[in-house]
């Protein structure tokens, strides 16, 4: 492979906390080596677009340190364009025009599953391209930036809206994004200490939410000596009913990858519960004896459901994903140096850089649900029977899994 004196950063798909680290990342360790750092705005559709570009950022020392680390979104700009799909039959001739022009020799793209495949498809037609694995998901193989920020910023809503929720005795529902796994559902509603937490990978069967219900937060608010309590919940937007039905409003439309845009899934969790407090007689019995009852007003507690969406992965980035997107823009440069085209960094550890193919970390990885049981046995609702948790013994080597 020719020398590279010019890289072309890419941040792809949604928007996540980290991105900002892994920019100065790429861009700081490419100065290191001597090499020029560029961003290409808007994702893909800034590289299709290249070509009429007259002038893009270099990100010079001055440059990059305007770049605040711990804020999310991205500096780079972002779109969720795949290049497959764009209606041109020259597009990847007019892709390496616009890099030639711009004397680009590689790219550094950050993003998830269907920013990868467009890393896998750019590597086939020679263009040299290392993927730093982005998403607030959580579903690619790798770790991925924007992943722990997303846990923490679900955790505090989850857990600040326990004050109002109590206030009211109503059940808190928190839909979050979440379309195909619930890795941040599942650890942002642990973080808060959700009582029932609903993900995509179990299918919901709500008879055995509503007695859950039933069981804890009516025993909750009698026990209170001022009646009090609340019941909070954390939904992934993609759960599913027990028939296997996914929850989402059909007039939402597709975004620009093609999948459906998925909202309601709150709404609908509200309703089905709604439904059976109106149908159980025991419902106006407790409302009673608590003293909440207020004829015509108020004959079941309240339910509501809230819906953080894009604040979930805006505002500020953890710690972690700042190291991480840090060490992983970093440990990109050193890839491509390397002329390791066509994979994904995995980790920096020490001083080892693991990466895979891109193909294969781009396989999508769901929840490992035999962890659940393990939380059940704790008390916390999946939206199924609770199950034993089995568990194997398992003795570690060293060195063991990374920690900080
Ligand atoms: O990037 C993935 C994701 O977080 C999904 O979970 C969610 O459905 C989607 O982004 C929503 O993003 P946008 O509305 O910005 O396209």
């Amino acid at each position: 492979m020719a020398a590279i004196k010019r890289i072309g950063l890419i941040t792809s798909g949604g928007d996540a906390g980290g991105l900002n680290a892994v920019i100065k990342g790429v861009a700081r360790e490419a100065y290191a080596h001597g090499i020029e750092s560029v961003v290409i705005p808007n994702g893909y559709a800034g590289l299709y677009n290249l070509v009429e570009m007259d002038n893009i950022v270099v990100l010079s020392a001055e440059r990059v340190s305007r770049i605040e680390a711990s804020v999310a979104g991205s500096e780079a700009g972002h779109s969720r364009v795949k290049i497959s799909k764009i209606k041109d039959d020259k597009t990847y001739e007019r892709i390496k025009d616009g890099l030639k022009k711009h004397g680009i020799d590689a790219l550094i793209i950050s993003g998830g599953d269907d920013t990868g495949s467009v890393v896998v498809d750019l590597g086939n037609q020679g263009i040299p391209c290392i993927h730093v694995p982005k998403t607030m998901d959580l579903d690619l193989q790798t770790y991925s930036v924007g992943g722990d920020s997303a846990i923490n910023r679900i955790s505090v809503f989850t857990r600040d809206l326990k004050t109002t929720g109590m206030s009211h005795n109503r059940v808190m529902i928190v839909e979050v994004f979440g379309r195909y796994v619930g890795h941040t559902a599942l650890r942002g509603g642990i973080g808060a200490e959700a009582d029932c937490i609903l993900l995509p990978e179990i299918p919901v069967d709500f008879d055995i939410v509503y007695d859950h219900i039933k069981a804890t937060y009516f025993a909750r608010v009698e026990r209170s000596d001022v009646k009090a309590g609340t019941y909070v919940m954390v939904v992934a937007e993609g759960i599913k009913t027990a028939s296997g039905e996914l929850l989402y409003d059909e007039s939402a439309g597709v975004d620009a990858f093609g999948h459906k845009k998925l909202a309601g899934a709150g709404k609908y969790v509200r309703q089905q519960l709604e439904k059976r407090m109106k149908a159980d007689p025991a419902v106006l019995e407790f409302m009673k004896r608590v003293g909440m009852y207020a004829p015509g007003i108020y004959e079941i507690p309240e339910v509501r459901e809230v819906v953080p969406s894009h604040l979930v992965r805006s505002g500020q980035t953890s710690a972690f994903d700042v190291n991480f997107g840090y060490t992983a823009g970093a440990a990109a440069v050193m890839l491509l140096l390397e002329g390791r085209t066509g994979n994904t960094v995995v980790d920096v550890s020490g001083k080892k850089i693991t990466y895979i193919p891109t193909s294969e970390a781009i396989k999508r990885r769901e929840v490992d649900i035999s962890e659940i049981a393990l939380f059940e046995s704790l008390g916390i609702c999946f939206g199924r029977k609770p199950q034993k948790f089995e568990y194997e013994l398992s003795e570690a080597k060293m060195p063991i899994a990374r920690h900080l």
